[in-house]
């Protein structure tokens, strides 16, 4: 039996997923039972990377996802519509699915699940966070003894190349920002990605698979880098950390019983200290570090996007189903279970199926426990250092170490960190502190990665 793979795009994703498909010589020999039969495009004019039989290329994609003839849609298309209404008619006829598309399954990932189960087909999604990195299997099957404690990653190229740049050379955001647009590492419009959006749709996507929850997007925490300034990369590297902007699901410890387990979902530029193994994670890579119990530490690191590192993960996801569709006559052989609603999640392979349907509750971010890298600049006058400790202090705030330096005669600037600390205490000294007359200002205010 023959797997018949319909292709909805092809961009850089579906190039490279083509490309292998094509050439399966060398790789894992069920690859060769895989039939590139059908592949859908917006332009047929348009020249390709990739030589294609033009009776395969169509502009109907409709076509392909109601086609008999296909058992797995590959969704490499990229944004809402139409590919959420593409990937539920080709679930409503029975096609496995496999997207790389983050910003529909932080969306609509619900909906498309809930029809994916009751119709009984796979929904997989390797390719969606950080690309080449086999994150997603992993959290489902070789971590899926483990009570997972924390998953905190670079899940965002275009961000960690800049910020690595701006460490590397001393450079300010705007202009490194510019000429990784001109070098093509950030997109025209860089909101999603500079905003930290992109990675909140992603880290939304791994700890509902940590966690075993579904995740509003909309409880995420989001923090971008515009603010992120060369002098604050210059303190932190005396300080002994790297700026990174990190996306953290973490489980809540204050509510240790609770199932789902209440979570802290957020990304944000973190300080991390520079013995940390996500410290040296540079330029466009990503890296995914998850804290289990009894495992331990793990780090995955890879390229985060690319044609050749995102289809590696489009195609495995391909290869899981193609094995699963194999072997499902043996399955069967035990029956059809009966659910009572009709739904048809049983028959689906319990390592790769997603079945969870209960939301994990997010605290709010003033309950997050972290250390703090603040930088004031003040009037240059005595006892300023004082104040800050008198009111950090009434806060139960705890200070680990302050640098003070001159910037001109009549201002300072002073930069504290903070011991851990509850959120909520930190931002009410922060509110007391500004009302101080020799306070100017505090240009930034940082966390840092907590283990
Ligand atoms: N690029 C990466 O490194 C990367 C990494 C991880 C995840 N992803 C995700 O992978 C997906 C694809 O990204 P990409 O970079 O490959 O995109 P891309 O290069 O822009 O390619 C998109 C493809 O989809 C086709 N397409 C788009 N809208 C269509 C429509 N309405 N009707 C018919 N065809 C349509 C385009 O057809 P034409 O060629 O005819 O215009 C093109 O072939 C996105 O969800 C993205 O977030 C990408």
């Amino acid at each position: 039996m023959g797997i018949k793979v319909g292709l909805l795009g092809l961009g850089t994703v579906g190039a490279g997923t083509a490309a292998i498909l094509l050439a399966p010589q060398g790789r894992h020999p069920l690859l060769q039972e895989i039939e590139l039969c059908r592949v859908g495009v917006r332009s047929l004019i348009k020249p390709r990377s990739i030589a294609l039989p033009p009776e395969i290329m169509t502009t109907d994609l409709e076509q392909i996802v109601r086609d008999p003839e296909v058992d797995i849609v590959v969704e490499v298309m990229g944004g809402i519509e139409p590919a959420r209404s593409l990937i539920l008619e080709a679930i409503a006829h029975g096609k496995h699915i496999v997207t790389a598309n983050k910003s529909l399954i932080a969306r609509h990932g619900d909906e498309i699940y809930t029809a994916a189960n009751h119709a009984g087909v796979y929904v997989m999604l390797e390719a969606a966070v950080a690309g080449g990195i086999p994150i997603i299997q992993t959290l489902k099957q070789s971590l899926g003894v483990n009570q997972i404690q924390s998953i905190s990653g670079i899940i965002n190229g275009t961000t960690n190349y800049i910020l690595t740049r701006m460490r590397e050379e001393g450079g300010e955001f705007a202009d490194i920002l510019l000429d990784a647009q001109k070098l093509g590492y950030a997109e025209a419009d860089p909101t999603a990605d500079v905003e930290g959006l992109d990675a909140a749709d992603k880290i939304s996507i791994l700890a509902s698979l940590a966690f075993g929850g579904r995740i509003k997007l909309k409880q995420v925490h989001c923090e971008g880098i515009r603010s992120i300034t060369k002098t604050d990369i210059a303190y932190a590297e005396q300080l002994g950390f790297v700026i990174k902007l990190l996306a953290i699901a973490a489980k809540d410890k204050a509510y240790p019983d609770q199932s789902p387990p209440r979570l802290s979902v957020r990304v944000h530029p973190t300080l991390i200290p520079k013995s940390h193994p996500l410290a040296s994670i540079n330029g466009v890579y990503n890296a995914v570090c998850v804290i289990g119990e009894p495992l331990g530490q793990v780090v995955l690191e890879g390229l985060g996007a690319g044609a050749g590192a995102t289809a590696s993960s489009v195609v495995a996801d391909i290869l899981q189903i193609t094995a699963v569709l194999k072997t499902q006559a043996v399955w069967s052989l035990g029956g059809t279970p009966n659910t009572g609603d009709g739904s048809k999640i049983s028959l689906l392979h319990p390592l790769l199926s997603c079945s969870h349907q209960e939301y994990c509750e997010v605290s709010p971010m003033e309950d997050v426990n972290t250390r703090f890298y603040s930088r004031f600049i003040t009037s240059e006058q005595p006892g300023v250092i004082g104040k800050l400790g008198t009111i950090f202090g009434t806060h139960q705030v705890s200070i680990e170490s302050i640098v003070q330096k001159d910037i001109h005669d009549t201002a300072a600037e002073i930069v504290v960190v903070t011991h851990k600390v509850r959120e909520g205490n930190f931002r009410a000294a922060i509110a007391e502190i500004l009302q101080l007359s020799s306070v100017q200002s505090i240009p930034s205010i940082l966390r840092t990665l907590e283990q």
